[in-house]
């Protein structure tokens, strides 16, 4: 009789936890136009996606384990996604151009995404921005615990002021990218010296800056600088958020699965110069590590050796290279100093000659990979039109001239262009998930013009 009821509870059990493995998988639930009105009490984080789109899909497993985990922690943030391209209209309302678009809704207000697609730095997002604007320090132990939690952050010391002011629309802006508190100045730690207040700092690097209005300028320019750390694992997602800055970013590019000394060589030589040289350099630089060279190729348009040392100028996208082995931090600080004297010469930019370069290399690189990916689809898009062309041309020279020929040229270049969406389509379809596609444009202005404006 024992052995009979423990039999059934444990088919029960095992049923419960099927149900549960059934229904978790749409914890995250396709919303609609009744979004629209359904929405107004919550807040909510919200995937915009289309169908066909191949980082949407790489995304959709996160998205449902962010779901999931939102829920057990009993986040008051709700978790949704929706097919922005059956939805158009309500998605534009929400300022959606592209897929997938990642927003947090609270109120009258949208907050986007940018950062790495990650289960845990998107929940981080969630709770940030669903939060209080400013948070108060009311403790020490707070305080404390605040610094051993988190990596950056920023704290207004004071009570009500002009600078609050200036610090609460900053935050506002800013939310989505850190942490803002306030707190007295008694809860404020011994090691700090301020020499007036109100004030505003960072905490980073295991030490702290007081933002100064005479040589830092605006705030929110100057948080906008100060929000990184100074030495960064950097990827493409980072790369393109230290565009904001404007500093230049000296990265050493290895291989971190080499074992080889020289890889781990040139990462504490940086490391070093970082940390040694901080107070001279710190206003104008960034140093990190960059593993592999897919990205800093493409972005460089350039074949680097690896392991290596670049300086990327994130303003106008200028590169500086090595012409030497570097001996030891010393050596690199040389480097650095000589780039700033202007005696090393510049790599790359903005120029138009730069762009058209762009163009060509992206179409190389596209016709690359489709080729790579499916021969035959090449053969197929490109063999085409080139035949096409080639019985055009025969045409021409064959025939008598009358001027008719100029529309039919016409002609060929619209149907060039259609194959060149084709190919752009079918490479976003195919090549979804090798990791190079999470590449951010760093490179086309359009988007950071478009990113400066939000
Ligand atoms: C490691 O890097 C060195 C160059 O520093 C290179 O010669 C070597 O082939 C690399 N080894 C592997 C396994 O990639
Ligand atoms: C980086 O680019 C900016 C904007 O073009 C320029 O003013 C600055 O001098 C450049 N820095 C260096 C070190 O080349
Ligand atoms: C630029 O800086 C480098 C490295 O410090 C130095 O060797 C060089 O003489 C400087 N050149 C000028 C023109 O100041």
């Amino acid at each position: 009789m024992a052995a009979l009821s423990s039999a059934a509870a444990l088919r029960l059990c095992a049923t419960v936890i099927l149900l549960d493995m059934v229904f978790s998988k749409s914890v995250v639930p396709d919303l609609d136009d009744s979004f629209k009105e359904s929405r107004k009490d919550d807040i909510w984080l919200v995937d915009f996606y289309a169908p066909w789109c191949g980082h949407c899909k790489k995304l959709e497993p996160i998205w449902n384990e962010v779901g999931i985990e939102m829920k057990n922690m009993g986040s008051p943030v709700k978790v949704g996604k929706m097919d922005a391209t059956s939805y158009a209209s309500l998605a534009a309302e929400f300022g959606v151009r592209g897929y997938p678009t990642i927003k947090l809704l609270k109120g009258d207000l949208a907050y986007n995404y940018r950062g790495p697609r990650t289960k845990d730095d998107i929940i981080d997002f969630a709770h940030r921005v669903s939060g209080a604007l400013i948070r108060p320090l009311p403790s020490k132990q707070m305080f404390e615990h605040v610094q051993r939690r988190h990596r950056v952050f920023f704290v207004y010391v004071g009570g009500e002021s002009p600078l609050k002011e200036k610090y609460v629309d900053a935050a506002s802006e800013l939310i989505v990218y850190s942490y803002f508190f306030a707190a007295s100045e008694d809860v404020v730690p011994e090691s700090v010296v301020l020499r007036e207040v109100p004030a505003v700092l960072v905490f980073k690097d295991d030490t702290y800056f007081i933002y100064d209005e005479f040589e830092d300028g605006d705030l929110e320019s100057w948080i906008t600088r100060e929000r990184f750390q100074n030495y960064l694992t950097v990827d493409g997602f980072l790369l393109y958020e230290l565009g904001d800055t404007g500093k230049l970013v000296v990265i050493a590019v290895i291989d971190e699965k080499n074992t080889s000394i020289e890889h781990t060589r040139l990462k504490s030589i940086i490391q070093e110069v970082a940390q040694d040289y901080r107070a001279h350099f710190r206003r104008d630089f960034h140093f990190g590590h960059m593993d592999g060279n897919e990205y800093i190729n493409s972005l460089l348009m350039d074949e680097l050796m690896v392991p290596t040392v670049v300086v990327l100028n994130t303003s106008n996208q200028q590169y500086f290279l090595l012409d030497r082995q570097i001996k030891n931090a010393k050596d690199m600080v040389r480097f650095i100093d000589s780039i700033l004297n202007g005696t090393v010469e510049a790599q790359g930019g903005d120029s138009i000659l730069q762009r058209l370069k762009r163009i060509m290399f992206d179409a190389k690189t596209t016709v690359v990979s489709i080729f790579k990916s499916s021969p035959l689809m090449g053969c197929f898009l490109f063999g085409l039109p080139l035949g096409v062309i080639s019985i055009m041309c025969y045409g021409i020279y064959s025939a008598d001239t009358d001027g008719g020929y100029i529309e039919e040229q016409y002609e060929i270049s619209k149907s060039e262009m259609e194959s060149q969406d084709l190919m752009e389509e079918s490479r976003e379809q195919q090549e979804p998930s090798d990791g190079e596609s999470v590449v951010p444009p760093m490179h086309e202005p359009k988007d950071a013009l478009e990113k400066k404006k939000d």
